[in-house]
């Protein structure tokens, strides 16, 4: 396994993987602190590809003032130990200047998905985060980047951007992961207490009763999003930031949820970190077990 820093060696090694070995590259992006969440795409990637870069990079511009990029959880050293394991290629772990040169000036921005539930309480995230995979994708031509669906919308986000770009890569969006208890994997779960860990739980307990309560007939958006809401609020670590119910493919609000894909998607303060977590209503099954296209 090689570690590159330089984004010219990251380009140049992966075009002479694509054009003198004639192999496919997965290209897994992360911002490190690595979890199981992330290894699943780790070996998702290593049985799909024939070479797999993990990127690990926290990126500046998905973080908004106030928010946590000077304590984002940074350990390489960890993180490269545990990729051996996984028999990855290589590790792109660019600096902040390689990615942003002096002068960077070009943003990109997909319009209509970006603005409501994550986007409206972290504006100007997903621009970041659109801007940042953009490079990435330019950097190493992956035929295929895996994503996780804990992040919902940003896997929509990416979608999205792959699309209207017409960027040669295939997406591929894997099931959320998660800890015994029920509470998503996330390198944020590094900031809770034990007492916090466990009650983290509630957001999936909430999700699990919004989905047994319209298992049970329940149809009205707004009644599932009371019981989340009141669920979550009886947990007295725990504070709603929102709960949104939405169509999967545009996040446009659903009032009553009939037989399309519907998102439930709910984010939580428990303590002072914030967590997010959704789950998918009349989801359409794949047979290798990915979370819907
Ligand atoms: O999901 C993440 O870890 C980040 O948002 C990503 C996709 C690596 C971009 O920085």
């Amino acid at each position: 396994m090689e570690i590159i820093n330089r984004r010219q060696r990251m380009t140049s090694v992966a075009r002479k993987i694509r054009r003198e070995q004639d192999k496919t590259i997965g290209l897994v992006p992360t911002m490190g602190a690595l979890h199981e969440g992330h290894l699943s795409l780790v070996r998702e990637a290593r049985r799909m590809c024939d070479v797999v870069v993990v990127s690990v990079f926290v990126n500046p511009t998905q973080f908004g003032p106030g928010e946590d990029f000077e304590h984002y959880p940074r350990d390489l050293t960890k993180d490269t130990a545990l990729l051996t394991d996984y028999n990855v290629d290589y590790i792109f772990a660019p600096t902040v200047e390689e990615i942003y040169p002096r002068g960077f000036s070009t943003y990109v921005n997909v319009e209509g998905l970006s603005e409501q539930l994550e986007g409206a309480s972290r504006p100007g995230h997903f621009r970041g985060v659109a801007t940042v995979v953009t490079i990435l994708l330019n950097t190493v031509r992956p035929d295929f980047a895996f994503f996780g669906q804990k992040d919902a919308q940003q896997a929509l986000v990416i979608r999205r951007l792959v699309r209207d770009l017409a960027f040669d890569a295939e997406i591929v969006i894997l099931p959320i992961v998660r800890e015994d208890s029920g509470l998503a994997i996330s390198s944020r779960n590094l900031y809770l207490t034990n007492d916090e860990q466990q009650s983290a739980a509630v957001i999936h307990r909430a999700l699990i009763k919004a989905k047994n309560a319209f298992k049970e007939g329940e149809r009205s958006a707004g009644r599932l999003a009371d019981l989340i809401r009141t669920t979550v609020e009886a947990e007295p670590r725990a504070r709603l930031d929102y709960v949104a119910i939405t169509d999967t493919e545009t996040l446009e609000k659903v009032d009553r949820i009939e037989e399309k894909p519907t998102l439930i998607a709910v984010a939580a303060y428990i303590g002072k970190t914030r967590l997010i977590d959704n789950t998918i209503l009349n989801k359409v099954k794949k047979k290798d077990g990915a979370a819907p296209q």
